[in-house]
């Protein structure tokens, strides 16, 4: 049997074109997230509930409360498929256990619970983010997926499109970018990647959850319409794209609920705007109610281990037979999962262990991305790319001669090739089960290989002096700087760590022939910019990351990223240049450093979520214009836009044309203008209305390879809802008719050509 897609029949595909007149009115009540009410009828939607009619009363609650693997206190003693969670299944009717681990960039494995086993590493997600290619999304998912089925895992902890709000969030790194548009379709392709290998993907996390700081105890405000039209239609698009077996919601609260337990997120959003058929796993230990969170829609428990008590247990069970929570609720729950399982082909086709990994394959797919998402920030002249025949050259920074970094946190992999540098991160508490890690890709290694002939100078950089020498008696310096980011902890401050400035700055005033390599998790800032002759934003680029970094730099490989965030001139230019509850998180973590580490292996463990912090509100006054549009919105200019990124050709825009291929159609010409081959990527954006008050935003791009020369015709058609308003009385999405101003350019801000669409008025379903 097989199925192509997730879901077999999604109903919010065929709404989302459909005009709302004569549609049904959609009140909210407490049946409206049931698989039934939103109209959802298939194969796997049957199967789901004739396995849920023979279930007992104790099977069914046993499925929705999921264990946190780490612990393997559920797992036969003998079972290595130890990963971040595990759920029950029902032998005797078929139904398979999940056996679940995070992938955001890889099969985790950051604090070894699986001694001894690896993976393939990709970078970090803002690589993937900046490669604007979701072909290659697709690739790097379906990659990390073929890995899970080898290792018997069929749940994979992927997909997170949270936007990045702000520029010091801690995990940035694990996610697509700060732009609704961009993050959905490359979410999206990720996650059909993954869930191409048979195996079932989350989306996360759902939702407005950017910040890491205090984040079990944060509650997000913002206004509705402002999260329909940014956050939430990042998930939307990846939703309709990826079709991900299971969401899961975040720690944080919004608008006053804990995601976990929020009707309008879950119930009305999800479940029936988006007609939604698979089923809410929560983050772990993001659950705080019984009845509460059931009846908001939330459908699984996991990782029971971190939340305050168990809550979908026995008091779930006592709650159904108290009437509580209806039955049908929770065999709506269950319907969920099963239906997932189903339509992944979990049922029918299980990932088997200890199946081979084509190790040289995924690395390949993992230097493909590290080289199609570097993104090249300046070039003075062309100081890049370097060449092969350069006699001396002096490379500097700590690491550069044997690995490049990762960042920290769940998602964290350790790499086949191995992790020459494993580090203990100072914190206490939580941060005791995070691992700072380093991929054994040497870029020293690498530039040697690929300039035999020349001289190569190496120094740690910790003496700068020692630095300063080496760069004078070279030709050209290569100084790598990098800036560790983790899921737990944001970054204080966008300056780069340590004696880092200090550094680039006293060899870029001795050589000014100074290349910087910058392996961060997000945004930094750049004092020395205009002393250097170039800049590559590598990010954190996976295990063939030195590989990919040297054929840049010798120009095999010509730079095609583009920053999918913008990176601010100062710490205080994005909408919130403090972080929010940052003193009080930091006074509790002091508190936390004192006592012994977390031991998640100690029988009588426990943990803290909260981490000791009270309470508190973020309020994202940026509303729905995120990251470039703030920008626009204030007037401020950034050090760089988004959307930018240099390429060693040129490229030309010519002969835009609107609504020839329908009535939200845009097309135009690019032509490769310079002497080399290379990939461009042309963005559109539109600005809705003609009253000048709102910002452009973006509404497609293509990523496209070009010879010398040659010239290729695009051709997109602008998904509506990205210069819709979201009207929450009537929860459609409205479209202004009128003119709307068109510009394609290179980044966020340029314009190279201009026109105006002229579109009818009219208003969309969800
Ligand atoms: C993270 C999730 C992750 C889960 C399981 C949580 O702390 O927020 O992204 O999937 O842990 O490891």
């Amino acid at each position: 049997m097989t199925r192509k897609f997730l879901f077999a029949s999604c109903a919010s595909m065929a709404m989302l074109a459909a005009p709302v007149n004569g549609l049904h009115a959609q009140a909210a009540d407490a049946s409206g997230g049931a698989v039934a009410a939103v109209g959802v009828s298939d194969f796997d939607t049957e199967r789901a509930r004739a396995l849920v009619s023979q279930m007992t009363l104790d099977e069914k609650v046993a499925m929705v409360n999921a264990a946190f693997g780490g612990r393997a206190r559920t797992l036969r003693p003998d079972d290595k498929r130890v990963g971040a969670g595990h759920g029950f299944g029902v032998p005797r009717l078929g139904i398979p256990e999940l056996f679940e681990s995070d992938a955001s960039l890889g099969i985790a494995n950051g604090i070894d619970m699986r001694p001894g086993d690896a993976a393939t590493a990709l970078p970090s997600a803002l690589a993937t983010g900046a490669s604007f290619d979701p072909s290659l999304a697709y690739r790097g998912g379906a990659m990390i997926g073929a890995e899970a089925r080898s290792k018997g895992f069929n749940v994979l902890l992927a997909g997170g499109v949270n936007l990045v709000r702000d520029p010091w969030g801690g995990r940035a790194f694990e996610y697509l970018g700060e732009d609704s548009w961009h993050s959905g379709v490359m979410g999206g392709a990720h996650i059909a990647g993954v869930q191409s290998n048979r195996i079932i993907s989350t989306i996360k996390h759902f939702a407005l959850n950017p910040q890491e700081s205090g984040r079990a105890v944060a509650n997000a405000v913002i206004p509705e319409d402002a999260l329909r039209e940014s956050d939430l239609l990042a998930f939307e698009i990846a939703i309709e794209r990826g079709r991900p077996g299971s969401v899961m919601c975040s720690y944080n609260k919004v608008n006053g609920d804990y995601a976990c337990e929020n009707a309008n997120l879950l119930n009305d959003v999800l479940k029936r705007d988006w007609a939604y058929p698979g089923w809410v796993m929560s983050d772990w230990g993001a659950v705080h109610s019984t009845a509460k969170a059931a009846l908001a829609g939330l459908d699984q428990e996991s990782g029971q281990e971190l939340d305050t008590q168990v809550f979908f247990g026995a008091p779930l069970k006592a709650a159904v037979q108290s009437g509580a929570v209806p039955q049908s609720r929770l065999d709506d729950m269950v319907t969920r999962i099963l239906r997932s399982m189903s339509a992944a082909g979990l049922l029918d086709d299980p990932a088997v262990q200890d199946e081979p990994i084509d190790q040289e394959r995924h690395a390949a797919i993992a230097q493909q991305v590290a080289e199609q998402g570097m993104v090249l920030l300046r070039n003075e002249r062309n100081l890049l790319p370097l060449a092969a025949t350069a006699r001396r050259i002096a490379v500097i920074g700590r690491h550069a001669d044997k690995a490049v970094l990762s960042g920290g946190g769940s998602s964290s992999v350790r790499s086949f090739g191995g992790t020459p540098v494993d580090e203990a991160v100072p914190g206490g508490g939580m941060m005791s089960l995070v691992r700072k890690l380093y991929h054994a890709s040497s870029p020293l290694a690498a530039i040697r290989a690929r300039a035999p002939g020349a001289q190569l100078a190496y120094a740690s950089g910790d003496d700068v002096g020692q630095a300063v020498e080496a760069a004078r008696k070279a030709d050209v310096v290569i100084i790598f700087a990098e800036q560790w980011r983790s899921e737990m902890v944001d970054v204080e401050t966008l300056a780069l760590p340590g004696n880092q400035n200090a550094l680039i700055q006293a060899v870029a005033a001795t050589n000014p022939k100074t290349v910087v390599v910058l392996e961060t998790g997000g945004p930094v800032l750049m004092p020395w910019l205009d002393q250097v002759g170039a800049v590559l934003e590598a990010w954190y680029p996976g295990q063939r990351g030195g590989q990919a970094i040297a054929r840049i730099l010798f120009g095999d490989v010509n730079p095609s990223g583009r920053l999918p965030v913008t990176f601010p001139a100062s710490d205080d230019q994005a909408p919130r240049p403090q972080i929010p509850g940052l003193a009080a998180v930091k006074a509790a973590a002091a508190e936390a450093a004192k006592k012994p580490p977390v031991d998640i292996n100690s029988p009588d463990f426990v943990i803290d979520m909260t981490g000791g912090v009270a309470p508190f509100d973020i309020v994202y006054n940026e509303g729905a214009d995120v990251g470039y549009r703030w920008y626009q919105r204030t007037n401020r200019k950034p050090l760089f836009p988004f959307g930018f990124g240099l390429s060693y050709t040129s490229f030309r825009y010519s002969d835009l044309k609107l609504g020839e291929g329908g009535e939200w159609s845009v097309a135009f010409t690019v032509t490769n203008s310079g002497t080399l081959a290379g990939a461009d990527v042309p963005q559109v954006y539109a600005a809705p209305g003609s009253d000048g008050n709102s910002v452009y935003r973006l509404v497609g791009f293509q990523k496209v390879y070009l010879q010398p020369g040659e010239s290729r015709r695009i051709a997109l058609s602008i998904d509506p809802r990205t210069v819709a308003a979201f009207d929450t009385a009537q929860r459609v999405w409205s479209v202004r008719g009128g003119p709307i101003g068109i510009r394609v350019g290179r980044y966020a801000g340029d314009t190279v050509l201009t026109a105006k669409l002229n579109v009818a008025a009219t208003q969309l379903r969800p």
